[in-house]
């Protein structure tokens, strides 16, 4: 292995501790507690499975959090009141609804209704606007490439004047990264499903986001020697010795990209442990945006 791992597991740790020391603080000076609201719709296991992560986490930084659960055939119309209602209420401060939802409902109107200065996902369509546009600043960053940036920059990787690609476009995680980079002035490519070299444009990297979600499709011969890369995928593979039959792999194949790559993310360990962390930095400053 050549490559300098980046424990995201430890970052993730430091900015949690950070956000805890400061809900400590407001505590101790008669401050509300950061109170996060999620939102689910539906019973997706993965969904159910992150709203839970990210209630404990409130809980284990003492910041508050309520939970909203709606059933898979709940009317936009509902939604929509829920979200109002949440808007309205002084005990919120940050507003999450879990991602994606169902079918028959209108994200885009569901996004657009959360008030921005509880919009602690980043993906209002202002906040979003905001980040693509030049001298503008969002009031939140959407939480996981704001972990792929922070890992980055924890790590001392130069973003500006490099060459950075960013693999898959989603809302989540492609655009808004591919964004972010733009803003610290890398000079960024996103490639996609029909990108024609995908391999040869990989190789100009100097920063490599992978955000695709398919298993291991990065090769080590598509790494640039010395590139900072940041994998952000989690798919599971199956495994006969894992006592749950499966392992989590990431976009990029590790055990290859290591040995080519100047400082790399494992999966898991990597990005994964910074979405949470970076939603509970969010929440803390929904709250003291709030308090004025
Ligand atoms: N689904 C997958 N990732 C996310 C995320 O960061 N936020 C929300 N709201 N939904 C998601």
């Amino acid at each position: 292995m050549t490559a300098q791992l980046i424990d995201g597991k430890l970052i993730a740790q430091q900015v949690r501790d950070g956000v805890a020391g400061e809900v400590a603080k407001r505590t101790a000076a008669g401050k509300p507690k950061p109170t996060l609201a999620t939102v689910l719709v539906g019973d997706r296991p993965d969904s159910a499975a992150y709203v839970s992560s990210k209630g404990k986490a409130c809980m284990e930084l003492g910041m508050g959090s309520i939970s909203e659960h709606l059933p898979a055939d709940i009317s936009q119309d509902e939604l929509e009141k829920l979200i109002k209602k949440l808007n309205r209420s002084k005990k919120i401060h940050g507003i999450l609804v879990q991602l994606p939802l169902p079918g028959h409902l209108n994200e885009e109107r569901v996004l657009q209704l959360i008030n921005i200065e509880k919009d602690v996902d980043g993906f209002s369509p202002i906040n979003i606007g905001r980040l693509a546009q030049k001298g503008r600043e969002p009031l939140f960053v959407p939480c996981t490439p704001y972990g792929c940036i922070y890992l980055l920059e924890q790590s001392g990787v130069k973003i500006e004047g490099s060459n950075a690609v960013v693999l898959g476009r989603s809302n989540i995680v492609g655009m808004p990264a591919a964004l972010l980079l733009i803003g610290k002035n890398a000079t960024v490519t996103v490639c996609h499903s029909r990108t024609r070299d995908l391999p040869g444009t990989v190789r100009q990297a100097d920063i490599l986001i992978a955000a695709i979600g398919k298993t291991e499709m990065v090769r080590g011969d598509w790494i640039k020697p010395g590139a900072a890369v940041i994998d952000v995928g989690i798919n599971a593979v199956p495994d006969a010795t894992k006592k749950s039959g499966q392992r989590l792999v990431g976009d990029v194949n590790f055990a290859e990209a290591k040995e080519v790559a100047g400082c790399i993310t494992p999966v898991p360990g990597g990005v994964g442990p910074m979405t949470i962390a970076m939603l509970m930095k969010n929440t803390l400053r929904a709250a003291e945006l709030q308090d004025q």
